[in-house]
């Protein structure tokens, strides 16, 4: 469905009230708990530093900030990405139901896989907000993923930002968010980073999936794209710059989801990125730092079997 709801639905929707299922200052997790929201801060920061990648505990003051200290020194990519999530899961009842651990795979982390780590939930809050707020608050993941990806409403992460194009061949030139809409541009794998910070500011989890070599021949060219958690299960599709005219609901629309390019024998390798360095179920391979094995993953080839060799 392209459109989140009728008009009017919209409009009545707005006075009813949701309640909220904590109170002030806890935050929901999907099984019912609620948790002080400092607890809960405390937690994701450790979570977060026993599994960022070697190279970035390297940095680990510069992520995490110097606790109390002054001009800024006590903050830092990875803090505000831990008090943005957990303060977006508090305020959206969207996120009220996401689980403890797919938050922390998910929507907590400052990266998707090893590109800069820079202060996107500073520059994309103001771009995602307006129309986060817009919406009637019963929308459903579903519903909020649409309308930040521009169907459904008027506006667009996309179109806040200033506009983002699709121009090939840019990673790892411009591949994380603030360089794509600094640029006005990125390749698939720019405008996959951005979207999934754009879902993470509100609260969704979301990771980067693609093949690093389409039939398993690196000279056939690589491509990523973005899965996001519905409640349910991983849906995927791209941010629109990418590939317009794609539903979350039709594997078959995707130009690329397609029994060529997925045939049963499995050739075509596709990965997802997680943060969790601990589960130690697979690597996901970046194409454009092959020898680099920092960024956790998740096989998902037979599901994209699944999905597109019918298609
Ligand atoms: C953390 O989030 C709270 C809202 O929950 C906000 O008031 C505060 O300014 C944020 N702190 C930092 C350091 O970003
Ligand atoms: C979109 O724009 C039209 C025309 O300006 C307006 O009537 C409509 O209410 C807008 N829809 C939303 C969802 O903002
Ligand atoms: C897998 O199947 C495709 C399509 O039939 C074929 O082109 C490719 O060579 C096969 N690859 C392997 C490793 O069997
Ligand atoms: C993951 O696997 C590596 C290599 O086999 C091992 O060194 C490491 O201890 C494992 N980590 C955990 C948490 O099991």
């Amino acid at each position: 469905m392209r459109c989140l709801i009728p008009l009017a639905a919209s409009a009545a929707a707005v006075s009813v009230r949701i309640a909220t299922p904590c109170p002030a200052n806890t935050v929901p997790w999907g099984d019912g708990s609620c948790e002080p929201f400092s607890t809960a801060k405390r937690d994701a920061l450790k979570w977060l530093r026993k599994n960022a990648p070697p190279s970035d505990l390297r940095n680990v003051a510069t992520l995490f900030g110097t606790p109390g200290g002054v001009d800024g020194l006590d903050a830092g990519v990875a803090a505000v990405a831990a008090n943005a999530t957990l303060t977006a899961k508090m305020r959206w009842p969207w996120a009220w139901g996401v689980p403890r651990d797919i938050f922390r795979d998910y929507v907590l982390p400052y990266a998707s896989a090893n590109e800069p780590r820079t202060h996107w939930h500073g520059l994309l809050a103001k771009a995602v907000e307006p129309i986060l707020e817009a919406l009637p608050r019963h929308a459903s993941i579903a519903d909020v993923a649409e309308a930040i990806n521009g169907y459904g409403g008027n506006s667009s992460v996309w179109q806040n930002v200033g506009g983002v194009k699709f121009h090939s061949g840019q990673t790892p030139l411009i591949y994380d968010p603030v360089s794509t809409v600094a640029f006005g541009y990125a390749s698939c794998t720019g405008v996959s980073t951005t979207y999934i910070a754009a879902l993470r500011v509100a609260g969704i989890p979301a990771r980067l999936v693609g093949t690093p070599a389409w039939l398993g021949d690196p000279t056939k060219g690589n491509h990523n794209w973005v899965e996001l958690w519905d409640g349910v299960s991983w849906r995927f599709w791209e941010g629109r710059p990418a590939g317009g005219g794609e539903t979350l609901t039709n594997p078959c629309d995707k130009w690329f989801c397609k029994a060529a390019r997925f045939p049963v024998n499995g050739s075509t390798k596709v990965y997802a990125a997680r943060f969790d360095r601990h589960s130690n179920q697979t690597v996901y391979p970046l194409a454009w730092d092959p020898s680099n094995l920092d960024t956790p993953g998740i096989d998902r080839t037979n599901a994209y079997v699944g999905m597109c060799s019918n298609c």
